[in-house]
């Protein structure tokens, strides 16, 4: 189904069981929400978070507040509302602006990265410019690429991302050019992943155990990915969680994990509906003789009975 303004109109006359959602929303600032929203105001199951996390998660501030406040490493940041706020004199140069409620690296180019206050300025009226929203400012975490899937209360092997062979096109970070292009050869844009990631069990645990607490902190169900990068300590700074992670098999992150942890892509889809399913069953089962429209999913991960999975060898 594609997710168009009528599909309220096609929920209301198609019996449904469960909505696999992978949707991203039509437009505005919490377009990931929408899908879920109408779902949830319908009592429609469906996979995955619900609409506040999903509307939080697309707002990287928001997010960073919330992780800070949980003591998960993110790294310092500032929000520049408008071109002219300015600069705390405490963040440290390099800087990389991005704008704040995007995904997919829109708006994140190898300029993005700054080295001084005049770039910097620059590179946040263009940002603000170009998508009418308010610019994010973090410290640059020059460090090791990593990104953590979880999947139930299971964190997935690591996934390394090495842009080290990609030096020669001039594109150093997982920038805009680089998702695009990725993999392509003649542009230069091949960076090496690794699944699991080049780090010891410690390092490994350690980055694993960062992404479940990011996952709960921001109530994500059935799934999410967060993107980490190892600070010169080898502390693991949370840049961002994603509850709606891409789930192709030919171009997603994602996927590579589950395979790493001995997944099909069928048992990978298979689970994520069993999960929904057996939380619906649950909520249905504690809630006896309360019609569909009356089943809200409002059971939340918690730090409680979280598992790592063992890496595949
Ligand atoms: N603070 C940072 N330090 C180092 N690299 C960063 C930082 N923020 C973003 N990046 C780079 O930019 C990429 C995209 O940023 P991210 O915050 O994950 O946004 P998006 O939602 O577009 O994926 C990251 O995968 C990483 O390569
Ligand atoms: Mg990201």
């Amino acid at each position: 189904m594609e997710a168009t303004e009528d599909l309220p109109q096609w929920f209301l006359t198609h019996a449904v069981d469960l909505v696999f959602n992978i949707a991203e929303g039509t437009h505005g600032e919490h377009r990931e929400s929408q899908v879920p929203a109408i779902l949830e105001s319908l009592g429609v199951p469906f996979t995955g978070s619900n609409s506040i996390t999903l509307a939080l998660a697309l707002d990287k501030a928001k997010t960073k507040q919330i992780l800070a406040f949980e003591g998960i490493p993110t790294p310092p940041w500032q929000l520049f509302p408008n071109p002219t706020t300015r600069l705390n004199p405490q963040l440290e140069f390099p800087l990389i602006v991005k704008p704040n409620r995007e995904g997919s690296s829109k708006g994140i180019w190898r300029e993005s990265v700054v080295g001084d206050e005049a770039s910097l300025h620059r590179q946040v009226a263009h940002i603000y410019d170009r998508y009418r929203q308010e610019v994010l400012v973090e410290e640059f975490i020059d460090g090791m690429e990593l990104t953590v899937g979880v999947i139930g209360t299971e964190a997935l092997p690591v996934l390394e991302i090495n842009f080290a062979p990609c030096e020669p096109s001039g594109e150093f970070f997982y920038s805009w050019r680089m998702k695009e292009f990725q993999g392509n050869a003649s542009m230069g844009l091949t960076p090496r992943l690794s699944c699991p990631a080049r780090l010891d069990a410690a390092r490994t645990a350690q980055v694993q155990e960062v992404a479940l607490r990011a996952h709960c902190a921001l109530g994500c169900i059935d799934l999410s990915r967060t993107d980490i990068r190892l600070g010169a300590d080898g502390t693991p700074f949370v840049l961002e969680v994603n509850p709606l992670p891409g789930l192709s098999p030919l171009d997603s992150n994602f996927p590579i994990m589950t395979t790493a942890a001995g997944l099909s892509h069928q048992a990978l889809i298979q689970r994520i509906v069993e999960l929904a399913m057996a939380r619906y069953r649950q909520i249905s089962r504690s809630q006896p003789g309360e019609g569909r429209s009356r089943v809200h999913p409002q059971e939340r991960s918690t730090s409680q009975g979280l598992a790592v999975s063992r890496v595949a060898p």
